[in-house]
């Protein structure tokens, strides 16, 4: 499948690029600046037997800590990169979760959880945690989210905001450093979302972080 300039493969090349060597450090080192990762955790309020998935997993980082606070509901997480996720399995094998989380290489805008994880009925919980910064067709991606979750269901945003109350030089050396990973602060997936919820499409619960460093969102499907 083909969506904005890349196609599928290529960003499983990429990713697979990007995260060869540095999977090993990814844990390690993100802890200093993917901040907010455990206010979304702590407020993510699964319940038993609800199903869980997280986009663009990475290490599965946050699904042990998921997994572990919530151990009655289930938890799935895919990811484009085939490196990441062996990354991640090793890290549910170390942890003995290889069972109760279900990991799968596949993309955040045409992903299939009754083919990918036999699953029977929708997801209730869809996870982005630093993901859609990081992946071109984010627009693309929030859509397929809401189109796989029933009414009720929750898309949980964690990622870079702003940062309009840092000061102004650490901001400017922040975005510059983040963008040698190809990442970047995005504000219009902010307004996209709550262009969606004066369409009437869900309700929108907005957080601040870390003097705007970063933002936790819920997106409450109508
Ligand atoms: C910055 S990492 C975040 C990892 C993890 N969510 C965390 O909070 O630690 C972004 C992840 O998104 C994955 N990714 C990028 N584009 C993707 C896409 N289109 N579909 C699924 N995953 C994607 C990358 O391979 C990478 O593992």
């Amino acid at each position: 499948m083909k969506t904005g300039a890349l196609s599928e493969e290529q960003t499983r090349n990429n990713m697979d690029n990007m995260y060869r060597w540095t999977r090993h450090v990814y844990d390690a080192s993100r802890k200093y600046y993917l901040l907010g990762r455990d206010r979304l955790i702590s407020s993510l309020a699964a319940q038993d037997g609800e199903l869980v998935c997280e986009v663009g997993c990475g290490t599965a980082r946050n699904l042990v800590k998921m997994a572990k606070r919530y151990p009655h509901a289930c938890f799935f997480g895919l990811d484009a990169s085939d490196e990441m996720l062996k990354t991640a399995q090793g890290n549910l094998k170390r942890e003995g979760l290889e069972r109760k989380i279900v990991l799968r290489q596949s993309f955040s805008q045409s992903f299939r959880p009754d083919v990918l994880f036999d699953l029977q009925r929708p997801l209730d919980k869809i996870v982005f945690s630093y993901a859609l910064s990081i992946i071109p067709p984010w627009q693309e991606s929030i859509d397929h989210a809401l189109e796989l979750l029933p009414s009720g269901g929750e898309m949980h945003i964690v990622d870079f905001s702003g940062g309009e109350e840092l000061p102004e030089g650490f901001r400017k050396i922040l975005f510059w450093w983040l963008s040698l990973f190809h990442v970047y602060h995005k504000p219009e997936i902010l307004d996209y979302l709550k262009r969606l919820e004066f369409e009437k499409k869900g309700t929108l619960d907005l957080e601040s972080l870390f003097k705007g460093y970063s933002y936790r969102a819920v997106f409450r499907k109508a």
